[in-house]
């Protein structure tokens, strides 16, 4: 498996891409980690800091949601969580009964492609229409680099 950024992942919106492409770079790095060898210790801080990010994204996304109005904020919140469930128990046979960490990467991976294409976009179409904007949304271009579309402009 070779972790990718690919442009069907962008979305539109910079806070959430950034992140996304945050998320990719450490499903990444955890790849490199694996095909170098590293186990124990190294691997499960890895993880341990994917999963931490991945918890941060969560609930970023979810205020976002708030913030515009998006009507299915619970449904996609209960994704989210499952997959944070999901992630423990692989973290916890990774570190209890010694599961190679191969097979948490490539679940985290193949859920958040499928996640971001088919869930977060339809925040992404929706975020474009909302008259609610995000708070602090005249920041993304000063701290995030590039204008997200649909920005009030
Ligand atoms: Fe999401
Ligand atoms: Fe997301």
């Amino acid at each position: 498996m070779s972790v990718q950024w690919i442009p069907e992942l962008e979305l539109g919106n910079s806070l959430i891409d950034t992140q996304h492409r945050m998320l990719l770079l450490l499903c990444r790095k955890l790849d490199i980690a694996i095909k170098a060898g590293h186990t124990g210790q190294t691997v499960q801080r890895i993880i341990l800091e994917l999963k931490k990010f991945t918890e941060f994204h969560f609930i970023s996304e979810q205020n976002l949601m708030h913030e515009i109005g998006y009507p299915q904020v619970s449904e996609h919140t209960q994704i989210h969580n499952s997959l944070l469930i999901e992630l423990q128990v692989e973290l916890s046979k990774i570190r209890h009964h010694g599961e190679s960490p191969e097979e948490l990467l490539n679940r985290v991976y193949a859920w958040f492609n499928d996640h971001v294409v088919h869930e977060d976009l339809k925040i992404a179409e929706f975020f474009r229409n909302s008259p609610n904007r995000p708070i602090g949304e005249d920041l993304y271009a000063q701290f995030l680099g590039s204008p997200s579309s649909g920005a009030g402009d």
